[in-house]
């Protein structure tokens, strides 16, 4: 099983106290048939994407380097993928050639939640973010999110714009 990243730089972020049925991972290629796509599409528009054009991708973001950490938690007995969440690492010049992390696609499938599933997806990130160094994390979200994020360590930041092309 091909992961986007190396699970041994995960293991020691997972939480321990989770249902045995549920594996928190790095996204691994056969996710395609495991409903990671569908999970995406409760958070955003997908488009059209193939397994081929998904393997591509897949293997785009698993050589480059810093990887993207797309952490994902798996129902072992659906075999289902039903949360994921990813951290990316920019390399800057700043910060004495530091390294700034940002938390991307937060999602949990809409039948597991408030089980504290995105809880688990979020301390995996920033305990991994900050063993990876980042000076800071940082992650975009509506202001009915702001409680969420709150309680892994984020403060409200309102100076945020954005420019859409699509
Ligand atoms: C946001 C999201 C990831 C939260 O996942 P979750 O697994 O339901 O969250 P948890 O069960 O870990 O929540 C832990 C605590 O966070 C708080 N919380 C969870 N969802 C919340 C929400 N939508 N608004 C405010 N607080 C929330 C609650 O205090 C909750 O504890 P409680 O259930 O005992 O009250 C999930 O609702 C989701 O996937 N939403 C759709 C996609 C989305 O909006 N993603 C975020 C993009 S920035």
């Amino acid at each position: 099983m091909s992961s986007i990243f190396d699970a041994s730089l995960l293991a020691p972020h997972v939480p321990q106290d989770i249902p045995e049925n549920l594996k928190v991972r790095p996204l691994a290629k056969d996710d395609f048939s495991k409903g990671y796509l569908e999970l995406l599409g409760q958070l955003t528009a997908v488009g059209d994407l193939d397994q081929e054009a998904f393997e591509k991708r897949f293997e785009a973001m698993r050589v480059s380097v810093p990887n993207y950490h797309i952490v994902v938690i798996e129902d072992i007995n659906s075999q289902k993928v039903v949360g994921s969440a990813s951290l990316v690492v920019e390399m800057k010049f700043i910060h004495g050639a530091g390294s700034r992390g940002r938390v991307e696609d937060v999602v949990v499938s809409s039948e597991m939640r408030r089980q504290k599933l995105g809880a688990v997806l979020l301390k995996t990130l920033v305990s991994l973010g900050k063993s990876l160094g980042v000076y800071k994390m940082s992650l975009e979200c509506v202001p009915d999110l702001l409680p969420f994020y709150s309680q892994f360590g984020f403060k409200d930041d309102c100076n945020f714009m954005t420019q859409r092309f699509q």
